[in-house]
């Protein structure tokens, strides 16, 4: 059996079964997939393929309005955190210098923290949206809220299968700044294609729980029946073994009407490193002209919230490894601040402001 076909399957009615073997099994599956792969597909979820093509249509023809209509929703003074995000904005940490092949576009789906907005305004902003757009816009916040529903629900039930309090991750997600993302991964010209450009390069979400209802690709004429020769998509990288120390990157192909759900960085840091926030690539076609439509919807902590592992899980080696904790907040502006999103000069936050006005007074002391 190939690694990638051992990557569990997790149905959410087994999840909530009232048969307790069938209950324990899904749950205990779950936690297999988020410990030794970072991901798991999901079945059952009730989200139908229809809406997420309708959202998808939707946003392909937001994207044909003017670049200065677009660029007027959200921009750098947010930080990219809500409305739209042009190409070649966004890089990778560690990014191998590729330029950024996608268009982006932000929406928070959940109720904002009020104090939250206080300490991190840019985070947690406001949405902001086209003119005479309501389809759009009200995919993005149905869609979003549903799928958001279904990552509370994998929260609960492997909080449950750890011997944890039920809500022990899902309320330390209350008030975040939870956003779903639309991206139009965009046509590569056979240079790009002949120097193996990526859609994305490698990188890790620093989010708690990420989930993808499944992607669309459109040939050069824009239909969506064919696939290319050489389809891409999304690889996962596997953890390290002793055969395979940088671990192996594997195609994730995931079953017909699952979801993926995959653990970021917040939930490996909470869970000292039990799940693993998984590497991740998405790779283009080998063929001139291809683009890709997705979604991904980001569950985080608060921003409030201190990033450290949970007590149950302090060992020495976690303790080691994921100290010192910062806010979840603060955390956030790190990563921004990595993927070239916000200013380096928000570092300078930090700490305290006024060393400027001590030094004036020791000047003129001194004089
Ligand atoms: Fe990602």
């Amino acid at each position: 059996m190939s690694v990638a076909a051992e990557i569990p399957t997790v149905d959410l009615r087994d999840l909530a079964s009232e048969n307790s073997e069938t209950r324990q099994h899904a749950a205990s599956e779950l936690v297999r997939g988020y410990r030794d792969y970072g991901l798991v597909f999901v079945a059952g979820h009730g989200l139908r393929k229809e809406r997420v093509d309708s959202l998808y249509d939707d946003y392909l023809n937001v994207l044909e309005r003017p670049e200065a209509e677009k660029a007027s929703w959200g921009g750098p003074q947010i930080w990219y955190q809500r409305g739209w995000t042009p190409p070649n904005t966004e890089k990778a940490v560690v990014a191998g210098g590729q330029p950024d092949f996608k268009e982006c576009y932000f929406a928070a789906t959940t109720e904002l923290d009020a104090d939250c907005k206080l300490f991190y305004p840019e985070l947690y902003t406001d949405n902001v949206w086209p003119d005479d757009a309501e389809g759009f816009r009200h995919g993005m916040l149905t869609l979003g809220g549903d799928i958001h529903n279904v990552g509370l629900k994998l929260l609960e039930a492997c909080a449950e299968a750890l011997e944890l309090p039920t809500d022990t991750f899902s309320q330390l997600t209350r008030g975040a700044a939870n956003v779903s993302r639309v991206l139009k991964y965009l046509a590569l010209d056979q240079s790009q294609v002949d120097a193996k450009v990526l859609w994305g390069e490698e990188h890790t979400d620093f989010n708690l729980l990420t989930l993808l209802p499944g992607g669309r690709l459109h040939a050069p004429d824009g239909s969506t029946g064919t696939s290319p020769q050489t389809p891409g998509g999304l690889f996962i990288r596997t953890r390290a073994t002793a055969e395979h120390p940088d671990g192996e990157l594997i195609r994730g192909v995931t079953p017909p009407g699952c979801i993926v759900s995959q653990v970021g960085q917040q939930l490996e840091i909470m869970t000292g490193g039990v799940f693993q926030a998984t590497p991740h690539v998405v790779t283009a076609p080998r063929e001139t002209g291809w683009t890709r439509v997705s979604m991904a919807h980001f569950i985080h902590v608060n921003a409030k919230k201190p990033m450290f592992p949970l007590r149950k899980f302090r060992t020495e080696q976690a303790c080691q490894a994921y100290r010192p904790p910062v806010l979840a907040g603060t955390y956030g502006v790190k990563t921004l601040i990595d993927i070239g999103l916000a200013p380096a000069s928000e570092l300078n936050r930090l700490g305290y402001r006024h060393y400027d006005r001590l030094a004036d007074i020791r000047e003129r002391e001194d004089s």
